[in-house]
């Protein structure tokens, strides 16, 4: 990619920059592993909700899965009336909205038995599953572990040793984060084994995202296995597998100067237009950056807040202010939990094809002054 050119193309600054033809290039392995093993694929539109990301994915994977009543009708708005599955799975499934989303969602895997009790018999229309916590932890941080101790995801495994009720037709589960190995699914699905043996009514397994099917390795043959014990049909619902690596931010330097010693560069983005940085103190990765350059530089947002820091960063030149800096791999949990924070604007909106920059959403001031202007003022 040329991002010289780029840069000049983009004409406006912070920018969410979406590279299409590396989303559909991720699909590939996705589309490759659904055609060896039959499973079916599930974009978990969670990880960025764009309704022309929906729009490119449509048609090339057999559903979205959703996790709330906006999300399935954005979704169901973008597949049609008979365009795909939706599954859906929340801790937050609310009796008031139940019946629409029985109408919108053609899956839904209850999250507890009491919500499952309370909820399933309020409508007909879609495929009752269970959301299952295996109990087999992952994952080092626990803020992402769904297996937590007293985790609020997923009925215990051993509540369902007996099997599951007659009424149900499906399992879920999702358990990793960003994982590259597939490991954690044999491990899940050996413990799972004995779950499955005992509930006959079974029709769908879905294996939940988390995942990032770069390499398949032994996956295929774990679904292919499945599938022939069990004869059901499985579904896995990635997010940031197929947007993490196509998204870029593009920001920049307001400012300059050195603070005890330290270069400190000021940015017209914030960790606000991606708060994962500062939730999960995590680095995204620069373009720019020289891991070989003797100069360093704290690329800070342009908020209040003291600890609004991307993190330290190593250049042969300084940027200097109105240069262009472009963050990568921020597709996925980036724009869908930015804010406002301090007023400053959301990130102008682009999407990428064949090098090509095309803007495709402004924000206003008009946006801002309608989500805060109450009836009362
Ligand atoms: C139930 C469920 N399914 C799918 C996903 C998508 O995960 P990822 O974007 O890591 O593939 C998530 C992410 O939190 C999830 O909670």
């Amino acid at each position: 990619m040329n991002w010289l050119e780029l840069k000049q193309q983009i004409q406006s600054s912070p920018a969410f920059i979406l590279d299409e033809d590396q989303v559909l290039a991720n699909l590939l392995p996705l589309q490759s592993l659904r055609q060896a093993s039959g499973c079916k694929i599930l974009y978990s539109m969670k990880a960025l909700p764009l309704a022309s990301v929906l729009d490119l994915l449509r048609g090339l994977v057999d559903g979205i899965s959703v996790s709330s009543l906006f999300e399935a009708k954005l979704a169901r708005e973008i597949l049609g009336e008979q365009g795909g599955s939706i599954h859906l799975t929340t801790p937050g499934l609310r009796a008031d909205e139940f019946a629409e989303l029985a109408g919108l969602c053609s899956h839904i895997s209850f999250n507890s038995w009491s919500q499952y009790q309370r909820l399933h018999a309020l409508d007909s229309g879609y495929s009752k599953g269970l959301r299952v916590n295996p109990k087999l932890s992952f994952l080092a941080d626990s803020r992402y572990d769904p297996c937590r101790v007293n985790s609020k995801l997923g009925i215990d495994i051993e509540l369902l040793r007996d099997g599951v009720p007659e009424a149900v037709e499906g399992l879920h589960f999702h358990t990793v984060f960003g994982c590259a190995d597939f490991m954690p699914l044999q491990l899940t699905l050996e413990k799972l084994k004995p779950v499955l043996k005992r509930s006959h009514g079974l029709r769908w397994l879905n294996l939940g995202g988390g995942y990032v099917y770069k390499a398949l390795g032994p996956v295929v043959d774990l679904i292919r296995q499945l599938k022939a014990d069990f004869g059901i049909d499985i579904y896995l619902e990635p997010g940031k597998a197929l947007v993490g690596d196509a998204g870029y931010l593009l920001t920049t330097v307001l400012d300059h100067f050195v603070s005890d010693g330290k270069h400190v560069l000021i940015l017209d983005t914030s960790v606000n237009h991606h708060p994962e940085v500062f939730e999960y103190q995590r680095q995204p990765r620069l373009l720019e950056e020289d891991a070989s350059g003797d100069l360093i530089a704290v690329l800070a947002g342009s908020s209040c807040l003291a600890g609004d820091l991307f993190g330290e960063y190593r250049f042969k030149r300084l940027p200097q202010v109105g240069d262009k800096l472009v963050f990568a791999e921020v597709g996925a949990y980036s724009l869908i939990k930015a804010n406002r924070f301090n007023g400053y604007n959301f990130p102008d909106i682009y999407s990428l094809t064949q090098g090509r920059a095309s803007l495709k959403k402004h924000y206003q001031y008009q946006d801002y002054r309608q989500q805060w202007w109450d009836a009362g003022a």
